[in-house]
C-alpha cells in the first residue's frame, strides 16, 4: 500500500561547526559537531509514490524545482527506494516558510523532512539513528535536524557510525536565537565548495587538533546552562571556522573564501560592545554573511530594543527562534 505522507523539520544551527569532509560521497565529516534546531523556520514536505509516474516530480515552494535540485532529490529518493526494495517514482512537494538562502541552511530541514516522508511513504519505519544516517547522505548537516533539541553529530568513521543524537531536549534551556538577515542572495560559494577547500588552509590541522576540546567545552557548558562559557566558546568556534575559510587556497582568483560582508563585521563589533555594556549576547555565522545571535530568553527584550535601533540602518531584518523538536510526521494517509 502506498501512502501519502507529510513530514516537517526545522533547520539547525551549529554551535560547533562541520567544516570539511573525510568522505565527500557519503558526507562523513572530518569532525563531530553540535547544533540546535531553530523553531521559527520549517520545511514541510509531502511525498507519494505511484507506479503510474515515469519519473520523480519535484515541486519546491509551489513551482517545479530547477534541474539540479530535482536531480539531487531524485538521487535521495533512489537511496530510500534501495532501502525499501521498491522502484516506483514519487511526487514530492516541499515548501519552506523562510526565505531561501536566508543564511539558514534550507538543505538541512529539506533533507530531514524528505527522508522521513519518503521512508514512511514506502512503509519503512526507520529508527532515529537510521533516519539521521539517511538524511546525512542527502546533505551532511541534515542529520542534525532529525533528533529533538540540542544535537551532536558524531563524525564516525563510516556510513554506520556517522549519525546525530540528542544531547538535551529543547526545553533544557530557554535560549533565543536571533538570525539577522543582511542578504537574501544565494551565497557565491556553496558550503560544498567550502568543505572541499577546508583542507587547503594551513591552519586546518590546528583546527582539528583543537576541536575535541571545543566540543567538550561547549557541550559541558550547554548541559550546565553556563551561558557566558557556552557563548564565548561558540563565538570563538565560529571565528575559527571562518579563519579556515579565509585562509583556504581558492586558486588565483582570490586570496581566500570570504563569507562576511561589511555589515557582518559591524554586527560582530556591536556584539562585543553589548557585552562590555552588560548585555550577554554571543554570535555565530555560517557559510554566508548573516549573523545569528544567542541570548537567554530573559535578555531577549533588551536585545530586541537594541536591534530595533540598529537594523533599519543596516537594511537588515531578523527571525527569532527558540530551541525546537526534530523531524516529525504531520499526516499520513
Ligand atoms: O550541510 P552543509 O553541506 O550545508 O554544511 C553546513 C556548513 C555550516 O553550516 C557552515 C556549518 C554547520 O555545521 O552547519
Amino acid at each position: 500500500m502506498n501512502r501519502i505522507v507529510t513530514a516537517a523539520a526545522h533547520p539547525n544551527l551549529a554551535v560547533v561547526k562541520y567544516w570539511g569532509k573525510a568522505d565527500p560521497r557519503l558526507n562523513i565529516p572530518t569532525n563531530s559537531s553540535l547544533s540546535v534546531n531553530l523553531g521559527s523556520a520549517r520545511t514541510t514536505t509531502t511525498v507519494s509514490f505511484s507506479p503510474d509516474l515515469e519519473q520523480d516530480v519535484v515541486r519546491l515552494n509551489g513551482a517545479a524545482a530547477d534541474d539540479r535540485t530535482a536531480e539531487r532529490v531524485a538521487r535521495h529518493l533512489d537511496r530510500v527506494r534501495r532501502l525499501a526494495g521498491r522502484t516506483e517514482r514519487a511526487l514530492v512537494d516541499s515548501t519552506n516558510d523562510f526565505p531561501a538562502a536566508a543564511g539558514i541552511a534550507s538543505s538541512a530541514s529539506a533533507f530531514a523532512a524528505l527522508s522521513l516522508a519518503a521512508s514512511r511513504a514506502l512503509g519503512l519505519r526507520l529508527s532515529e539513528r537510521e533516519l539521521s544516517i539517511l538524511a546525512r547522505q542527502g546533505s551532511g548537516s541534515a542529520c542534525r535536524s532529525i533528533p529533538d533539541g540540542f544535537v551532536r553529530w558524531e563524525a564516525g568513521q563510516d556510513d554506520a557510525s556517522s549519525y546525530a543524537y540528542q544531547v538535551a531536549p529543547p526545553e533544557h534551556w530557554d535560549l533565543r536565537i536571533t538570525t539577522v538577515i543582511f542578504s537574501d542572495q544565494p551565497k557565491e560559494v556553496s558550503s560544498s565548495d567550502g568543505h572541499a577547500l577546508a583542507q587547503t588552509s594551513p591552519f586546518f590541522g590546528a583546527r582539528l587538533a583543537g576541536l575535541p576540546r571545543t566540543l567538550e567545552t561547549v557541550q559541558a557548558a550547554l548541559l550546565a546552562r553556563d551561558f557566558p562559557r557556552f557563548g564565548l566558546a561558540l563565538e570563538r568556534e565560529a571565528v575559527n571556522m571562518h579563519a579556515i575559510a579565509m585562509t583556504a587556497d581558492v586558486g588565483a582568483a582570490a586570496s581566500g573564501l570570504y563569507y562576511w560582508q561589511a555589515t557582518t563585521m559591524q554586527l560582530i563589533q556591536q556584539v562585543q560592545a553589548w557585552r562590555r555594556a552588560g548585555l550577554p549576547v554571543y554570535f555565530t555565522i555560517d557559510a554566508g554573511p548573516n549573523v545569528h545571535l544567542f541570548c537567554e530568553a530573559a535578555q531577549q527584550a533588551a536585545l530586541e530594543a537594541e536591534l530595533a535601533r540598529l537594523l533599519p540602518d543596516m537594511r537588515a531584518r531578523a527571525i527569532v527562534s527558540a530551541p525546537a523538536r526534530g523531524a516529525w510526521v504531520m499526516s499520513e494517509a
